[in-house]
């Protein structure tokens, strides 16, 4: 009887123990091993940019609320999710995200491909009372990001932290970050071209209807018109999908 005879390797314990290590582990290399040798993992999606500063600050107050806890931001491949919400989400559009915002609860709808969906005017309604829109809402009410100015002072700190952590942010961002979230709330100001050569497709407008503060609500507001926006799905083609 050979060493490993299946009599052999069923009778004895160690002998079965070390060959199922064997046979798990061969496995194991042909699907991880592979992945040291790529530089990304990510596939490179044209339009996905990092967040302009007044988006990022929204981000930080969506994450700061919880939002989380009843919104998730990843439409997966499936029928259903792709006919309700549109394209399933891409890598490359959470490659920016620190912590990424993919969610794990629905209590509420995904949020990944909002920007647009509403008005600017519905999200000021919505977000001070839900229930003033839709009647059976379970949603909280958020009326003091409305009254709560943005507090930008040091803003740059936060882009300077995502660069450390690979955000592609230039120098250049960083040092306009503050001027930036004005620009973009100040559909008259004079420097808006510099700031969509930094963020091509930021939206610049007072996203709350309240011109005389920059508050809570035009970072958030900013942050859900821009959420699934940046690539153009109408040009986009999954690598392989054409081979079908
Ligand atoms: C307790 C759970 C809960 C929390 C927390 C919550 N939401 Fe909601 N949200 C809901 C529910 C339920 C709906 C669906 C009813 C409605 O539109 O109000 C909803 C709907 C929405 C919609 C409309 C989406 C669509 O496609 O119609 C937006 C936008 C939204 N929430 C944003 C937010 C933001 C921003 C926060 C954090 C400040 C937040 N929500 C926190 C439960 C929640």
């Amino acid at each position: 009887m050979s060493l490993f005879s299946h009599a052999t390797l069923e009778r004895n314990s160690l002998i079965l123990t070390v060959a199922i290590l064997v046979v798990v582990s061969i496995g194991g290399i042909v699907q991880i091993a592979p992945l040291f040798f790529l530089s990304s993992t990510i596939e490179e999606v044209e339009g996905m940019r990092p967040y302009s500063p007044l988006e990022l600050a929204g981000r930080n107050i969506y994450i700061r609320e919880g939002c989380y806890n009843c919104h998730s931001q990843m439409i997966r491949s499936l029928r259903d999710e792709v006919e309700r919400y549109g394209h399933y989400s891409l890598a490359a559009e959470s490659m920016y995200d620190h912590p990424f915002q993919w969610g794990s609860k629905r209590t509420g709808p995904d949020l990944a491909r909002l920007g647009g969906k509403y008005s600017d005017d519905w999200h000021v309604l919505h977000m001070a009372d839900p229930r003033a829109v839709v009647p059976e809402s379970i949603m909280p009410n958020y009326p003091f990001l409305a009254t709560t100015p943005l507090n930008y002072k040091g803003f740059k700190d936060h882009l300077k932290t995502n660069q450390m952590i690979g955000v592609p942010y230039t120098d250049e961002m960083v040092e306009n970050a503050e001027s930036d979230i004005k620009a973009q709330v100040d559909p008259f100001g004079d420097d808006y071209d510099a700031l969509l050569a930094r963020y091509p497709k930021a939206q610049i407008r007072d996203f709350d209807g309240n011109p005389d503060m920059i508050s809570e609500l035009d970072a958030l507001i900013a942050y859900m018109q821009m959420l699934g926006t940046l690539v153009d799905f109408s040009a986009y083609q999954a690598e392989g999908e054409n081979m079908r």
